[in-house]
């Protein structure tokens, strides 16, 4: 059976600029190609990605009324995603993100928000009819929180399993964090929000229990070319990364939470097998540029 997801979460005009190497604070370096603009935004890159694993999606986002992400919106219906919720700020512009990603396919990132900050409690209460419908919400950090909590409120009410990615990495009220069921941080953002660095095993089983404590039934800790580590009540383990040449690493955490919400069901008891399908999914989108270019197709990813 096909899951149905919803998905909360930013859109985002990615500028990219390929780099050999990070300019250092006042040194100017030459670049060898001008740079390319993709549709990015970790939610529109995890709508993409669950629509493209062909999961019933629905996307709640907040746009400029400038037109700037209209092309996006060609590959939204090209993945067979519901847009209707797609909201338009009439004081705001299109998010923006300035991404630069060097030899080894590492990137650093600026965001400018715009109109993804100003989703609010109440146009997600307009989407209220898809949420109750569903049987994952799905929200990042590039959205305010306060949009984030009525979603994941109006979702625990309806009995729907709420998934937080926590990136970008930063501190969340309680609140929020006793409102997930599944919680799929990497490393960082993991350590920001219990305190506990990831080093090993030890400490990511301490980053779980924290997790798991304050009320999460699901933590998945994403550990790039390490692949993935899992905990639940009674069971925790490491799933292998396929082992890949990463030319670009962009979107690589959104193929794979949009993967494992495709696949992952609670009562299956299927937690390893969605796993690994996403870890495979995401070694497809290292191998390629761009975040929402490099999301692949269902039938590409190798089982
Ligand atoms: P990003 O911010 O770059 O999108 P992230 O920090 O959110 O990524 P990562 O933990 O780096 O997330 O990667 C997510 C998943 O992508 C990993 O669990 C793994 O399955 C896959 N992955 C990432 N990097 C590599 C790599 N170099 N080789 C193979 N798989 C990778
Ligand atoms: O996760 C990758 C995304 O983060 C990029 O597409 C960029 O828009 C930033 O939001």
């Amino acid at each position: 059976m096909t899951n149905k997801v919803v998905i909360l979460g930013s859109t985002n005009v990615d500028q990219f600029l390929t780099v050999e190497r990070y300019a250092k604070p006042g040194e100017t370096l030459h670049v060898e190609e001008a740079q390319k603009s993709y549709g990015g935004g970790k939610g529109a890159n995890q709508a993409i990605a669950t629509a493209r694993m062909k999961a019933d999606t629905t996307f709640i986002s907040k746009v400029g009324n400038d037109g700037l992400a209209q092309f996006m919106f060609e590959d939204f219906k090209a993945a067979g995603m519901n847009i209707d919720y797609i909201l338009e700020s009439e004081t705001e512009k299109t998010g923006q993100a300035f991404i630069t990603v060097d030899a080894q396919g590492q990137n650093t990132i600026y965001v400018y928000g715009g109109a993804n900050m100003a989703m609010t409690p109440d146009d997600v209460k307009s989407a209220k009819a898809a949420i109750v419908d569903a049987d994952f919400i799905v929200a990042q950090l590039e959205v305010p929180v306060p949009a984030i909590i009525e979603a994941f409120k109006v979702a625990r009410a309806a009995g729907v399993t709420t998934v937080l990615n926590p990136a970008p990495a930063k501190e969340i009220p309680q609140e929020l964090l006793e409102l997930i069921d599944v919680i799929v941080p990497n490393e960082f953002e993991a350590e920001i929000l219990s305190g506990v660095p990831v080093t090993d095993e030890k400490s990511m089983a301490q980053n779980a229990d924290y997790f798991l404590s304050l009320g999460a039934k699901v933590v998945i800790i994403t550990l790039g070319e390490q692949g993935t580590y899992y905990a639940v009540e009674n069971d925790s383990g490491l799933v292998p990364a396929q082992k890949v040449k990463a030319i670009d690493t962009t979107a690589a955490g959104d193929t794979f939470i949009g993967a494992f919400v495709s696949r992952f069901n609670m009562k299956e008891r299927n937690l390893v097998e969605a796993i690994d399908f996403a870890n495979k999914a995401a070694s497809l989108t290292v191998q390629k540029s761009g975040a929402q270019a490099s999301i692949p197709l269902a039938e590409e990813v190798q089982l």
